[in-house]
């Protein structure tokens, strides 16, 4: 869908226009660093059902809650493990979320029932403008229908849900363009449940070795969620570029890759992530890529991991959910 198809109308950089709604139960579209979300007031059990019935999640898939601040935390939480603060004071805010016991303060909607709340603090300056004038906290999970791909811009929020929402902030571009890096911990020992915009290793830095446990289909309160996620519509396979290529050409395919190109396929059909080999480039392309690709009626998509480093694990991590199909 090309963005003169959608009504834009409900996009501005208005914050005193996205407070009002916010104040009144309503939705916005907000934007992160790492994805837009779909922000509602997280103490109103009614703004949170409306997240899940606009993003037809289930209602098993808990929301992350945002604050300002990292001392607006400890009023959300009973428990702050010294992990966890060294990992706050160093990387928020910024793309990483916290899995810590909550407060009785949060509704259980927010969290599915669970005694522990993700919460993090979003490095955007117009949505930290807006938390910091709003009384409450904000639930919002990316601002996608259940399953697709995370929006980057404020038009794909409207593209797709544009009918069933007031308003969007606009805020640019994400700048990490991966949803957070969820660590949740046992004692002091972390736990990362999804690979996200911080990198394992600047957590490992801090704190010395994590854990990573994987997604599991047979318990999707884990964190690290369903198998089949950020899916594009059209058929997504993921391995060696050139083998895939050669072994389609009776396909109209896109390819995404991470540097080169390739004389096979039509330059429209093609997307590098970053020529230059930087894994921030191809994170912030990535999903706008996947996007681009899936609404251009192509038989396959075609792509390739990257390096398992750095942002190249939550790269992977995506490619991979989109090329698994439940
Ligand atoms: O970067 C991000 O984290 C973005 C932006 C908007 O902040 N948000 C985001 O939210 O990715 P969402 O809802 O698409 O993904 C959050 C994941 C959920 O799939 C859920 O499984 C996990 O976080 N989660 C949230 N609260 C949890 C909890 N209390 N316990 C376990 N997992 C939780
Ligand atoms: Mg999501």
């Amino acid at each position: 869908m090309k963005s003169s198809d959608v009504d834009i109308h409900i996009i501005g950089s208005d914050l005193e226009q996205a407070l009002a709604f916010l104040t009144a139960g309503q939705l916005v579209g907000i934007p992160t660093e790492t994805v837009y979300g779909l922000a509602g007031n997280a103490l109103n059990e009614a703004a949170v059902a409306e997240i899940f019935a606009v993003k037809k999640r289930p209602n098993f898939d808990p929301l992350i809650v945002h604050v300002a601040n990292l001392g607006q935390i400890v009023d959300f939480v009973l428990d702050f493990p010294f992990a966890a603060q060294k990992l706050a004071q160093h990387f928020m805010p910024g793309p990483l979320t916290l899995l810590l016991p909550k407060k009785a303060i949060i509704p259980d909607l927010v969290t599915a029932g669970s005694d522990l709340v993700a919460i993090r603090v979003p490095a955007h300056p117009l949505t930290h403008a807006l938390l910091e004038k709003l009384p409450f906290p904000l639930a919002a999970p990316s601002a996608n229908p259940f399953g697709y791909i995370s929006p980057t811009t404020a038009v794909h929020v409207v593209q797709q849900l544009g009918n069933s929402i007031p308003y969007v902030l606009d805020g640019g571009p994400c700048g990490v363009g991966v949803e957070s890096t969820i660590v949740g911990f046992e004692g002091d020992q972390a736990i990362v449940y999804r690979k996200g915009g911080l990198p394992i290793e600047a957590i490992e830095a801090i704190i010395g070795p994590v854990q990573v446990r994987e997604h599991s289909s047979s318990n999707p309160q884990a964190p690290g969620m369903l198998k089949s996620h950020y899916a594009p519509h059209t058929p997504f396979v993921l391995g060696d570029l050139d083998a895939l290529i050669t072994q389609h050409t009776q396909a109209k395919v896109g390819v995404i890759s991470f540097q080169t190109s390739f004389s096979k396929i039509p330059p429209e059909r093609q997307i590098t992530l970053s020529p230059s080999g930087n894994f921030n480039e191809a994170a912030q392309h990535l999903f706008a890529a996947m996007r681009q690709l899936d609404a251009m009626g192509l038989d396959l998509i075609l792509a390739e991991p990257l390096p398992e480093e750095d942002l190249g694990r939550a790269i992977n991590d995506r490619l991979r959910r989109a090329a698994a199909r439940a």
